[in-house]
């Protein structure tokens, strides 16, 4: 018989559809969070196994675990052996280890090979075992900066554990987003296939000053650039994110642009990729920015000037150069992309219209070089892993 929480299952992605992970949760406030987290896994597909250490279930009732997965919770190992049957190189054993949130004690325990509690005994036993293992440390931030704590860490991480980091905020070392755990579990248990790939997302408006408070810029909302970069990240490629007015998440590495100038300097003194995708709404024009604030009230002439175009600067810098077009109606879209792609020296071009500005679906057209066209509609982030699929 099912239970109701597998009326999630799936309803995100895919992603970790026949992966199962065991969720151990310890004696954490941030305990509370592991509901919506072993949720959101469930969503992706996954099957969860909830463990919990006696300090968690102080914390937690073990009935929210088994509302929120389906599955009573691992509360003590009995003769049934849970450890064994769930990371003990087992035929159906789980595909990972996940303890979040992570106390200072566990991670120390874990660290120094003590097991004492159903969750340090399945990370004995899954360490053991070779299964992936990501803790992810909660606690007050004079915990996590004590010095046996941080030597703790490293042993953890010399042993191959992988670690997230902490959220600082409030004199503590939080857990980090949800959306932030999730995708370091996609990228452990996903199918990896841009592994080792240097990749640039280069994305968001552009805003080009008028004077020190007004700005000329655009409806994009980078969202595209957002779902690219984690779509990248997922399948294990080592991702930079260049951005202007995006928040994105900390598991990414990000830095910003604001004016069309600005991103021209980066890009002069950028590295190599194997991938740069360049989906930023450049403002194709700019002016010269008043040193004073302008007055309101009366008429105002602009004199703009176009900016240098990107994409062929960025050629040098990649194997695979990916850029983006936008027009106002489809047939405009694939025209200008394919001129776009061979005035540019594109690889591929991404043909999508105004349809896709701001919202969290795009309808897109990806055309390489032969001028095959694929279409690519549906959530951005489907968009995205459409576009790695077929360029990888
Ligand atoms: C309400 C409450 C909140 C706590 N929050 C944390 C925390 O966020 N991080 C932490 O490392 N310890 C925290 N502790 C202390 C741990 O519960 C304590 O070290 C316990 O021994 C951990 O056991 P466990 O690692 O087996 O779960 C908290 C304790 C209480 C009572």
């Amino acid at each position: 018989m099912t239970h109701p929480s597998d009326d999630l299952r799936g309803s995100s992605s895919d992603k970790l559809r026949g992966k199962t992970v065991v969720l151990g949760v310890t004696g954490s406030i941030a305990a509370v969070e592991s509901v919506k987290l072993a949720r959101e896994l469930t969503r992706h597909g996954a099957r969860v196994i909830p463990v919990m250490s006696p300090a968690a279930c102080r914390i937690l009732h073990p009935d929210a675990l088994w509302f929120a997965t389906g599955r009573k919770p691992v509360t003590d190992l009995t003769g049934d052996v849970e450890h064994v049957r769930h990371c003990g190189r087992r035929e159906n054993q789980a595909d990972m280890l996940l303890v979040a949130p992570c106390t200072a004690n566990t991670l120390s325990k874990i660290a120094l090979r003590i097991d004492d509690t159903p969750v340090t005994t399945m990370a004995t036993t899954a360490v053991g075992s070779g299964l992936p293992a990501l803790l992810v440390p909660a606690m007050h931030a004079a915990m996590y900066d004590n010095p046996f704590v941080r030597d703790n860490l490293q042993r953890c991480r010399e042993q191959g554990i992988h670690l997230a980091d902490p959220r600082r905020a409030e004199g503590k070392a939080k857990m980090p987003e949800m959306e932030d755990v999730v995708a370091r579990v996609l990228r452990l248990l996903g199918k990896n296939d841009w592994a080792g790939k240097q990749v640039l997302v280069v994305g968001g408006a552009t805003a080009e000053y008028l004077d020190p408070v007004r700005v000329l810029t655009n409806r994009s909302s980078g969202k595209m650039a957002l779902a690219l970069a984690a779509a990248a990240y997922q399948r294990g490629a080592e991702v930079e994110l260049w951005h202007h007015g995006l928040n994105p998440p900390a598991y990414l590495s990000s830095s910003t642009f604001t004016t069309s100038v600005d991103l021209v300097r980066r890009v002069q003194q950028a590295g190599r990729y194997h991938c740069i995708i360049n989906c930023a709404a450049i403002t194709d024009f700019t002016c010269r920015a008043q040193e004073r604030k302008m007055a309101s009230g009366q008429p105002l002439d602009l004199h703009l000037e176009p900016v240098p175009r990107i994409n062929p600067l960025l050629r040098e810098h990649a194997n695979l150069l990916v850029g983006f077009k936008l027009e106002t109606d489809r047939e405009r879209a694939l025209e200008r992309a394919w001129e776009t792609l061979h005035r540019d020296g594109l690889d591929y071009v991404v043909a999508n219209t105004t349809a896709s500005l701001g919202g969290d679906d795009a309808q897109a057209w990806i055309i390489d070089r032969e001028k095959n066209t694929t279409p690519a509609s549906g959530a951005k982030s489907q968009v995205a892993d459409r576009l790695l699929d077929l360029i990888r």
